[in-house]
């Protein structure tokens, strides 16, 4: 029964968004929330910092705090709070997009200004492949920025979602004035402070009360009344259901900078969001509540500090209860491994734990053991999916500057691949490698980390291609027929499934039309997906 009940008390979700929506304001307001850090700035230099971007090892560094703060927990209300931590730089955003697959919910920012960005919708399409239920927060109510209604078109349109306001904003910028409450008639009115948590509430007995036009004057209650009547008109009444299975988010209005909107959103997302429950591994669905330990590895980083080569394997426990020093089952390997300091991480601070439950994340000191995607258990052969590999962005050949460290090249590649820094691929004749990313930026490190962890020399030569397809054919003999024909965009990846890579969106809209029998897959997982777009 203990278990149960550490597992209905956890809420374990990513805060995401396009870069400088707010994501780090939000989640160190949630962490002030929860009496987790006690100053605002706590939490700012987790941000890798935009002008920083040609500088990779000024990054690590800023990576490398961003390890402490990988899981915030907190405990707020009689919940355990664990907030994810999301690299915001772009050229991590592989990183983010395993990370949700450890989460069991998320909350989305939404800048009011510039509505749904690029990342948005990329983060979006990762959540709606595991149906992960999700929460819309407007953020920057106190800029002048789109008309909430047409925000919440967009919202719709672009993130292919059905939303719900909950709260709803009185005006904006110089003249906003708060949030209304549409689901307990309250009146929270703005008051900007970067430090306070705003608590100027007012109860109001519905949209007819007095009160409100005291409050925010009578062309705002005027327009106020009127919104309110066209989103009951619009929108159906909030569904738990179907917001928990990822197909309705509500949405509210805020400035996290003014701590604005956040305490309602906090109460309502640990009322609303889901504990840790089910997964699907190969061979079955595993309860959370099972007594056996399981979980798996969705993260690794690795130190480039020279001093402290160790890597911290990241694993989200899905079942029972992990204790530290106990032997557990690796099932890619089939060895019993124990751990005598698995530790969280705690808003700047590490320390040891002696157990962990369903929703936790531990991190583990590992020589090499883990690859992304790794299952440990109690014994039992099982194999988490839903850790799949996304189409990187930019593809490049891996030339060897010298020939006497082959070895060691080869080496080194198959590790940092396999610690999720990059993808591998393999085109035929001649073993040629093929390295893909998201960012430019993992170039560098690639190249850093070859020369001083292996000793290899090697340069990157830039192809044209933008994106990896996995395919599969109605029958052998038509996937054999299109390799042939396209060998020159064909490779393979690290487990040896054929890949296509297209050059532009244009020409793989010919070939999709040409390629007879063919079905292109833009994750490594799609039979585990519905088809989905990154
Ligand atoms: P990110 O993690 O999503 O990239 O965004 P972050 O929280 O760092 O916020 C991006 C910028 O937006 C920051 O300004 C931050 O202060 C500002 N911001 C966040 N919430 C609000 C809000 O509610 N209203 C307004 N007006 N601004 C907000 P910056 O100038 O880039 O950084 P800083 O100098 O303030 O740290």
């Amino acid at each position: 029964m203990e278990l149960e009940k550490e597992i209905s008390k956890r809420r374990t979700f990513a805060i995401i968004s396009h870069p400088d929506a707010g994501k780090t304001t939000l989640t160190e307001k949630f962490l002030l929330f929860g009496g987790a850090i006690v100053t605002a700035g706590a939490v700012k230099s987790n941000k890798i910092r935009k002008t920083a971007t040609s500088d990779f090892m000024e990054i690590e560094k800023q990576r490398g705090i961003s390890v402490a703060t990988s899981v915030m927990g907190f405990d707020y209300q009689g919940h355990r709070v664990n907030i994810l931590d999301t690299p915001g730089h772009k050229d991590f955003a592989e990183d983010t997009y395993r990370t949700l697959t450890a989460v069991d919910s998320v909350i989305l920012v939404v800048d009011c200004i510039k509505g749904v960005e690029e990342q948005t919708e990329k983060l979006m399409n990762v959540c709606r492949m595991r149906n992960t239920p999700v929460i819309i927060f407007i953020n920057k109510m106190d800029r002048e920025g789109k008309d909430p209604f047409d925000l919440l078109d967009e919202l719709q349109e672009k993130l292919q979602i059905h939303v719900r306001p909950l709260t709803w904003p009185v005006s904006q910028g110089e003249s906003f004035k708060g949030v209304y409450s549409l689901y307990n008639n309250q009146m929270n009115l703005f008051e900007p402070s970067k430090t306070k948590i705003s608590e100027n509430i007012a109860e109001i007995d519905n949209l007819n009360d007095e009160k409100i036009a005291a409050l925010i004057g009578e062309r705002f209650t005027e327009k106020l009344r009127e919104d309110v009547h066209l989103i009951e008109g619009v929108f159906e009444p909030f569904n738990l259901e179907l917001y928990r299975d990822g197909l309705l988010a509500p949405v509210f209005f805020g400035s996290a900078i003014n701590n604005f909107g956040i305490r309602e959103m906090l109460e309502t997302f640990l009322e609303i969001a889901p504990p840790p429950s089910s997964r699907e591994a190969v061979e079955r669905e595993v309860l959370a509540s099972e007594n056996k330990f399981s979980g798996f590895v969705f993260k690794i980083h690795a130190n480039l500090d020279p001093n402290h080569r160790d890597r911290i394997a990241f694993l989200r426990i899905c079942s029972g209860r992990f204790e530290r020093n106990k032997f557990y089952f690796h099932t890619r390997t089939e060895k019993k491994i124990r751990f005598n300091n698995p530790t969280t991480f705690m808003a700047n601070e590490k320390s040891l734990i002696e157990e962990a439950y369903p929703g936790d994340v531990v991190g583990l000191y590992d020589n090499g053991i883990f690859k992304i995607g790794d299952t440990l258990s109690e014994g039992e052969m099982l194999h988490y999916t839903g850790i799949p590999s996304f189409s990187p962005e930019i593809f490049k050949e891996v030339e060897n500057r010298d020939p006497f460290k082959t070895k060691q090249l080869e080496k080194g590649i198959q590790q940092l691949t396999e610690e999720g820094v990059a993808q591998l691929f393999t085109q035929q004749p001649g073993n040629r490698k093929i390295i893909g990313t998201v960012g430019e930026l993992q170039f560098d490190v690639i190249k850093f980390r070859l020369e001083h962890e292996y000793g290899a020399k090697s340069d990157f030569r830039p192809l044209n291609f933008t994106k990896a397809y996995w395919i599969t054919a109605d029958t052998n003999a038509q996937l054999d027929q299109f390799i042939t024909h396209r060998s020159n965009a064909i490779a393979y990846d690290k487990e040896n499934r054929p890949v296509y890579f297209s050059e532009n969106d244009w020409m793989m809209k010919l070939i999709k039309q040409s390629a007879v029998g063919i079905h292109f897959h833009t994750t490594s997982e799609f039979n585990h997906w519905e088809k989905t777009e990154i």
